[in-house]
């Protein structure tokens, strides 16, 4: 019996290749409009790689712009790049969230140095000396990130960017270590003493939220790593996009995917589509409340039902004001009320608009007059429809 479930279970189809290509963690090779980004970074390194200097520059934006991303890839591209060069340039990613005190910061760089190290019952001072020793002796340098530094500065203070930043000056020798700070916004430097500060300041590298087309494309790229050959509809891709593009938010769109294909799966459907994008968002970020729904007048409330029952039949992401009117008509038929005319009823689809209920967009080319393309995007348009028809029940 459960040997057949199991064998079931392993034969069952998935909308998935390999689902861990959507996992936070995991570093695309070619990142997606990066390239300014990139370049910039990469004229900031150009004296480490060319004369061996030290450099920091901080990166900045917020959740999901790709700052992690970002850093990670740019030292594998700065580590194959000095090798080819005969230059011992390593780099290490240190997570502050998670190695929150200078202590395991340090212990981090002293053991990513020489992994056979034993650092127990080490000072702090004695780690760095170690680690910066060890750079000499090896004629290596180290390109340090400090991820999530405003994090760890607002907990620790700024003793350990200072001696980082100081570490090479006892030796007398050059300045081997460089640093990535990664931070939200640049206040945090505030904490810190005006030459550290200054030096950061002069290199800030600072990233904008993605826009929908750009979260689209990054998404694309993603479900050709992670799906199988069309089991994504292209209207899924876009309305995750849209969706995550309220927060410019990368990872937001990305766990989103991963979802809308994990309810896929769970429903043994083959392709993920935008229905199971809608709830994929409601598991997210549940944000209909329902005082909101019953707070809508009467009309509205027809309105959103007509908006709902179209897009959860036509199974689309996006449907004209045009037709939503003509499924207007026909809820108002079957509860007994007098339809209003046109401009009311534009007025009503803002309102929800203006409430987040439905989201409206100009149509693009291809549509004549004042039509918009509407979409549900909070939560599943099945869900908004069941809840609707219960509040108009009650009310009758
Ligand atoms: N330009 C991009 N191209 C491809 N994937 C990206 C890009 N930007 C972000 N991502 C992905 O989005 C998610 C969030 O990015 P991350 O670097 O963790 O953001 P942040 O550190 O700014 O919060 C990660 O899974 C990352 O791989
Ligand atoms: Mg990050």
């Amino acid at each position: 019996m459960s040997e057949r479930i199991f064998e079931e279970e392993l034969e069952r189809e998935s909308v998935f290749r390999d689902a861990s290509k959507l996992s936070p963690d995991y570093v695309p090779e070619v990142l997606v409009h990066r390239d300014e980004e990139f370049r910039k970074l990469t004229q900031i390194f150009k004296p480490v790689i060319e004369s061996q200097a030290s450099q920091r520059v901080l990166i900045t934006g917020s959740t999901g712009v790709g700052k992690t991303v970002l850093a990670r890839r740019f030292g594998a591209v700065l580590e194959a790049t000095a090798k080819g060069r005969k230059l011992d340039i390593r780099y290490l990613h240190v997570n502050c969230r998670k190695d929150k005190t200078p202590y395991s910061v340090l212990a981090k760089i002293y053991q990513y140095l020489n992994p056979r190290w034993p650092y127990h019952g080490l000072g702090p001072e004695k780690l760095l000396d170690t680690a910066v020793t060890y750079l000499g002796a090896h004629d290596a340098y180290l390109v340090l990130t400090l991820d999530e530094l405003d994090y760890f500065v607002q907990l620790n203070g700024p003793d350990l960017v200072y001696s980082l930043t100081r570490a090479a000056e006892e030796t007398g020798g050059p300045n081997r270590i460089s640093i990535v700070a990664i931070a939200r916004d640049k206040s945090f430097l505030r904490a810190l003493d005006a030459a550290t500060q200054s030096t950061f300041m002069h290199n800030v590298l600072p990233l904008d939220c993605y826009t929908a087309p750009q979260l689209a494309d990054i998404l694309r790229q993603r479900v050709g790593e992670a799906f199988k050959t069309g089991a994504v509809e292209e209207e899924t891709v876009e309305l995750i996009a849209d969706i995550a593009s309220r927060w410019g938010d990368a990872r937001l769109a990305l766990e989103l995917l991963w979802r809308a294909g994990t309810i896929a799966d769970g429903e043994g459907k083959d392709v993920v589509m935008p229905e199971h994008a809608r709830q994929a968002k409601a598991e997210v970020y549940p944000e209909v409340k329902r005082e909101v729904l019953r707070d809508l007048q009467l009309h509205e409330k027809l309105v959103l039902l007509a908006a709902a029952r179209r897009l959860r039949v036509s199974k689309r992401a996006y449907a004209m004001t045009g037709d939503i009117e003509k499924s207007y008509r026909v809820v108002c038929e079957e509860y007994g009320e007098e339809p209003f005319a046109h401009t009311q009823f534009w007025d009503h689809l803002k309102r929800l608009d203006g409430l987040g209920l439905v989201d409206l967009q100009p149509s693009g080319p291809g549509h004549r007059g004042h039509s918009l393309k509407v979409s549900i995007q909070e939560a599943p348009a099945e869900w908004i429809e069941r809840e609707v028809e219960k509040l108009l029940e009650r009310g009758k």
